[in-house]
């Protein structure tokens, strides 16, 4: 079992990228900590919890991060994940209470459990990057204590169809600063973008596969806005998995083909605040900081996906 530590912005995504986790059965998942982003903090543990109540999983901690980005002010994503940041599905199930009170802050929680399994923690990080820019201010050296960090985030080859701005991905535009420090921490980074993700869309076809099972009608009824959404503005069927497909790398790297590029992140200009740029010539002569993805799977990461909520039968 590999043991993981994931970070959400729960997020319609984050919700089936939890799922997956956590059914896959191969992971040794140490807690989930929450960030702001597609819906606000309050909102993203709320979700996380109800999410994991769902599932019967009360044993994950759940441990609360930053409520806001760094330097700029928050911006969600209703109109991709509902109102309630998860398409309204299970609408009856309420974890007030179910987790004992905990104070503790997300930042610190990666950094105490960076440093007790030193090498063998993989973090994943499918949010806004700040609860792991913030760890790395207060502890640098939690980025040589992991083992790998995984993170959904950015585009690299295919400028101009970003999620955000023609050049910028939800995650990385959330919190730009905070992408800028974690790049360049010296961590073991793994950039899964939307060069790949976008190859991977949960279609009605897929989600009837899951009729008869325990996530059928979460499956259904958590990614309507979302494929909505995809429908007006993309003119796609279905949802992409971007969060799923992170943790699928997880499970298994061969989904992916990578190679490892230097990788910044744009902070100043308006045009293209958050754009993730990947220097693929090595112009500017730096080392390689990040695995960047080039070329996915997608039918048998999808295949996967399926089969493994299908398992809870
Ligand atoms: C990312 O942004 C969020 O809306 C999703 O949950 C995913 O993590 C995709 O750009
Ligand atoms: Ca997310």
């Amino acid at each position: 079992m590999k043991k993981v530590m994931l970070d959400v912005d729960t997020g319609v995504d984050d919700a089936l990228a939890i799922l997956y986790g956590l059914e896959s059965g191969e992971l040794d998942v140490q807690g989930i900590t929450t960030v702001c982003g597609n819906v606000p903090l309050e909102m993203v543990v709320s979700n996380t919890k109800r999410v994991l109540t769902h599932m019967g999983r009360t044993d994950i901690p759940v441990v609360p991060g930053a409520q806001r980005p760094l330097l700029r002010e928050a911006e969600h994503e209703y109109k991709v994940h509902g109102a309630d940041g998860i398409g309204g599905a299970i609408p009856d199930v309420q974890a007030e209470g179910v987790w004992p009170y905990d104070d503790r802050f997300a930042p610190d929680f990666i950094i105490e459990q960076a440093s007790r399994h030193r090498g063998e923690l993989t973090l994943i990080l499918v949010g806004p990057l700040t609860n792991f820019a913030l760890a790395l201010r207060r502890e640098p050296r939690v980025a040589e204590w992991l083992k790998e960090v995984v993170i959904m985030g950015g585009l690299v080859s295919e400028a101009g169809r970003g999620n955000k701005l023609p050049n910028a991905e939800f995650n990385i535009y959330a919190d730009a600063e905070a992408a800028l420090i974690v790049f360049h921490s010296g961590a073991d980074i793994t950039l899964v973008s939307l060069d790949v993700t976008l190859q991977t869309y949960l279609t009605m076809e897929h989600i009837e596969q899951l009729e008869g099972t325990a996530y059928y009608n979460f499956v259904r009824e958590s990614t309507g806005v979302f494929r909505e959404f995809s429908r007006d503005l993309f003119g796609t069927d279905g949802c992409a998995l971007h969060d799923p497909l992170t943790v699928g790398y997880v499970l298994d790297p061969t989904l992916l083909q990578t190679e490892r590029h230097y990788v910044t992140v744009e902070t100043v200009s308006p045009l293209s605040y958050g754009q993730t740029i990947c220097d693929f010539r090595g112009l500017w002569k730096e080392a390689p900081n990040v695995r960047v993805c080039l070329g996915v799977e997608a039918d048998r990461f999808l295949a996967h996906f399926i089969e493994t909520l299908r398992g809870k039968a």
